[in-house]
C-alpha cells in the first residue's frame, strides 16, 4: 500500500475512534477538529452548523489566527460568507476550494490582527441522515489550493463527523423524550390517583353534610370541602405544569390557556418575533410565567393579570403584572418561599436577569430579561 494511502487510513481510523467515544457534540467537535489538523498538518479549522432556515452557529474552532478569533470570534459568528451562501443555494455538494473567504478578506481590511498567512480555505458539507446540516472548513498559511487527494480525505472525514453528529443528536433527543415521557407518566398517575381521591373526598363531604343538622359538624364538613377543592385546584395546576401542553402553539397562546385553567383573565401582549428563542429559553419563560400567574391567583386578590413579551434587539423582555394587593418584597427576602426563589434561579441559570417590584395596595411586577443566544449567527 502506498504511503499516502496508509496515512489517509490512519487519519480516518483515529478520527473514527474519537467520534465513536463522543457523547457531547461541542466537546467532540472541538477534539476531532484539533485531531484532524494535527494529523494533516493543516493550521486552522472551524465548523458551522446550519439549521433548516439557514441560520448558522460556530459549533467548533481550532487555532484560528488572531484576525479571525479576536473579540470571541465575532467575525466568525456574524454576517454571511461565500461558503455559507453556496451551502444555502444547494451548490455545495462536495469538498471545494474557497478562493476568497469573505471573513478573511474582512479581517485583512480591518488590518488590526495577524491572519498568520491564511488567505484561502477548503470547505466540505457535513451530511447525515440524507440531509446537509453544516460545513467543515480548514486552512493553512500560504495554502491557496487543496488537491483532489486532500479534498477526498476531507470528504471522508466530513462524512464521519456528519454521521457522528446525527448519532449524538439522536441520543440527546431520546434522553429528552424519555424525560418527557416520565413527566407525562407522573402527571397521569397524579391525575388518576390523588386527583380522583380528592374529588371523592369533596363529594363525600357534601353527602355527609346532608346527613347532619349539627351546626358545628356542618361547619367542619364545609371546611373539609373547601380544603379538598383548593387541593384539587392546586393539583390541576401541578399536573398542567408537569405536561406543558399547548406550548407547541407558542408562549402567548399557552399563557392565555393557563390563565383560563386557573381562573385568571390574562391579557397577553407580544412585541416583535419570538422565533429566535430556543426551546429551553421558551420553556424557562413558560415556567416563570406559570409561577407568577399562580402567585397572582393565590395572593394578589385580583382576577386579572397582564403578560408582556417583547423581543428587543438581542434581548427578550418578559413582564407579568397585576394590580392586586401587592406585598413587601424585602420582608420576604431570605424566607424559604420556593416560588420567587425558583423564578430567580431559572432566569439566572439561563443567563438572564430577574426582578420583582411590589407595592402594598398597588400590585406586583415580575420582570425577566434574557439575552438571545450570542452564538446564533444572524443573516445579513
Ligand atoms: N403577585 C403577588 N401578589 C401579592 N403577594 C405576592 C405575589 N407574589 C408573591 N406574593 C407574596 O410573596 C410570598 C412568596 O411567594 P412564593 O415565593 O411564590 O411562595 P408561595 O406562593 O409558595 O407562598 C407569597 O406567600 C405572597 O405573600
Ligand atoms: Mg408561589
Amino acid at each position: 500500500m502506498s504511503k499516502p494511502r496508509v496515512e489517509k487510513l490512519r487519519t480516518l481510523k483515529t478520527i473514527a475512534e474519537t467520534l465513536n467515544q463522543g457523547h457531547d457534540v461541542k466537546v467532540t467537535l472541538d477534539e476531532v477538529l484539533k485531531e484532524l489538523l494535527s494529523l494533516t498538518g493543516l493550521q486552522s479549522g472551524w465548523i458551522f452548523l446550519i439549521d433548516r432556515e439557514g441560520s448558522y452557529t460556530l459549533a467548533a474552532d481550532a487555532y484560528l489566527p488572531p484576525a479571525l478569533s479576536h473579540k470571541q470570534n465575532v467575525l466568525m459568528c456574524e454576517g454571511d460568507c461565500y461558503c455559507l451562501n453556496k451551502f444555502r443555494n444547494g451548490s455545495l455538494t462536495r469538498a471545494a476550494n474557497i478562493m476568497n473567504c469573505k471573513r478573511i478578506e474582512l479581517a485583512e481590511q480591518l488590518n488590526c490582527f495577524d491572519t498568520e498567512g491564511i488567505t484561502h480555505h477548503a470547505t466540505v458539507p457535513l451530511e447525515g441522515g440524507g440531509r446537509s446540516f453544516g460545513l467543515l472548513n480548514v486552512a493553512a498559511a500560504g495554502k491557496t489550493l487543496f488537491d483532489e487527494d486532500e479534498l477526498h480525505l476531507l470528504e471522508a472525514v466530513a462524512f464521519q463527523i456528519g454521521t457522528a453528529i446525527q448519532r449524538m443528536k439522536l441520543a440527546e433527543y431520546e434522553q429528552k423524550n424519555a424525560l418527557l415521557m416520565e413527566r407525562n407518566r407522573l402527571a397521569q398517575d397524579l391525575h388518576d390517583s390523588v386527583n380522583q381521591m380528592l374529588f371523592s373526598v369533596s363529594l363525600t363531604a357534601k353527602a355527609a353534610k346532608s346527613l347532619t343538622k349539627d351546626k358545628t359538624l356542618q361547619d367542619m364538613i364545609d371546611f373539609i370541602q373547601t380544603l379538598s377543592q383548593d387541593a384539587l385546584a392546586e393539583m390541576k395546576s401541578l399536573i398542567w405544569q408537569l405536561r406543558p401542553e399547548g406550548l407547541e402553539k407558542g408562549l402567548p397562546s399557552a399563557v392565555k390557556s393557563y390563565g383560563t385553567l386557573i381562573g385568571l383573565t390574562v391579557n397577553v401582549k407580544q412585541t416583535g418575533s419570538l422565533s429566535s428563542l430556543s426551546d429551553e429559553q421558551e420553556l424557562m419563560l413558560w415556567r416563570i410565567v406559570q409561577e407568577a400567574l399562580n402567585n397572582c391567583k393565590k395572593h394578589a386578590g385580583t382576577d386579572t393579570a397582564y403578560v408582556n413579551i417583547a423581543s428587543r434587539g438581542k434581548q427578550i423582555e418578559l413582564e407579568v403584572i397585576d394590580h392586586g394587593s401587592g406585598f413587601c418584597a424585602e420582608a420576604h427576602d431570605g424566607l424559604p418561599s420556593l416560588g420567587i426563589k425558583g423564578m430567580k434561579e431559572r432566569a439566572e441559570t439561563s443567563g438572564g436577569r430577574f426582578a420583582i417590584h411590589s407595592e402594598l395596595g398597588a400590585g406586583t411586577v415580575i420582570s425577566v430579561s434574557l439575552p438571545l443566544s450570542e452564538q446564533k449567527g444572524r443573516k445579513m
